[in-house]
């Protein structure tokens, strides 16, 4: 007889059970930005809807935001830690190389031996932290799982460059994932366009840094016009696909969280996904500013925690960023 491999089975549905957020505590108005690039309080409102940005004090990393955000999603969800069976950090913030910062924010939390890894996928981070949680549990490989989105995106700002730094904020935000009776997170449609690089990048590799020491710290820069072209006009069609692929209309959805990039981004969507104005509309953007991976999970947890939206309503996401990479999905809110 031969030998028959055992493959493991799961649920056949998930869901996120619960959310947590953290933002950095410092307020950090666009007067405070504006100097050392020549810009001003007006044209930022007007060309990013930022009003202010939130980023935290020097002595926290981004493992205390990580930590933070995961056990108040642990709390949420109604779970312990030791329940959870995987940890996946999304973060492009983090120094080391190695080891994962997944595997210490486990270790903090109480979720040890947790499976614990990081994912890179820059803005979109969370989504395909989501897709990544949503497989491992309906696979059977794991029951519930952690996933974060955190960043301190000020350890990477340069205050005299105009393309990127004075959008960034620092923040982190958390869902649990696990079993559920019903459908919870829909298919996810990503993707990746590598030929675009560099259109948002570090300004100089650790190799350079180290090879050339009188570089600095590299911080990050982007083509904003380029960016902002692909993230208006290429991104909506990917959040269709998302819709489409779930089997739901714009007409069925109640919330839309896309990463916080540029309000003018968001309006975009909005029109071209014909969003009927019933739809809430994650707005963080405009006081946390961008805090990349952490964007969609803090707006998610504010629109909830301030009643806009609510436990049950289907929500559309869409994480897009650094890569270039991008991640949607419709999900049931917790
Ligand atoms: C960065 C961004 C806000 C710049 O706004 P923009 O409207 O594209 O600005 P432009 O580059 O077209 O520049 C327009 C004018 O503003 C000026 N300008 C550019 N940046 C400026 C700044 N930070 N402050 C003040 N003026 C600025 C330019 O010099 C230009 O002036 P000119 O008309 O006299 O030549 C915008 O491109 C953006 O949000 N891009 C996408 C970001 C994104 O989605 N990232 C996703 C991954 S995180």
């Amino acid at each position: 007889m031969t030998l028959q491999l055992k493959q493991s089975t799961g649920p056949e549905f998930s869901r996120i059970l619960g959310l947590g957020a953290a933002r950095g505590t410092n307020v950090v108005t666009n007067d405070d930005v504006a100097g050392p690039i020549d810009s001003s309080d007006e044209w930022i409102q007007q060309r990013t809807g930022i009003i202010t940005r939130r980023r935290s004090d020097a002595d926290v990393t981004v493992i205390d935001l990580a930590e933070e955000a995961a056990l108040k999603a642990i709390a949420a969800a109604g779970i312990t830690a030791q329940e959870i069976d995987a940890v996946i950090l999304s973060t492009v913030t983090y120094f080391h190389q190695t080891p994962a910062g997944a595997a210490l924010v486990a270790d903090r939390i109480g979720a040890t031996p947790a499976a614990a890894f990081d994912i890179s996928a820059a803005c979109a981070g969370y989504s395909y932290g989501i897709g990544q949680a949503d497989a491992l549990v309906r696979s059977g490989t794991a029951r519930n799982v952690l996933v974060i989105g955190a960043e301190k995106m000020s350890d990477f700002i340069d205050p005299t460059d105009r393309s990127i730094s004075f959008l960034l904020g620092d923040g982190a935000g958390a869902a649990v994932v696990g079993p559920s009776d019903t459908p919870g997170i829909g298919p996810t449609i990503w993707g990746s366009d590598g030929s675009k690089a560099q259109t948002i990048r570090q300004t100089h590799s650790w190799q350079e840094l180290r090879t050339q020491p009188e570089l600095g710290w590299p911080t990050l820069r982007q083509e904003g016009q380029t960016v902002f072209k692909w993230a208006a006009f290429q991104m909506p069609v990917v959040a269709q696909q998302a819709l489409d692929a779930a089997g739901v209309t714009a007409d069925d959805i109640q919330v839309f969280v896309p990463h916080q990039a540029n309000m003018r981004i968001i309006d975009q969507f909005i029109k071209q996904l014909k969003l009927p104005d019933t739809v809430v509309v994650g707005r963080d953007i405009a006081d946390t500013g961008n805090t990349s991976a952490a964007s969609i999970p803090l707006a998610t947890d504010r629109l909830l925690a301030e009643g806009q939206a609510k436990s049950g309503d289907l929500s559309l996401q869409i994480g897009f960023g650094a890569g270039l990479v991008y991640a949607a999905q419709v999900v049931v809110l917790p």
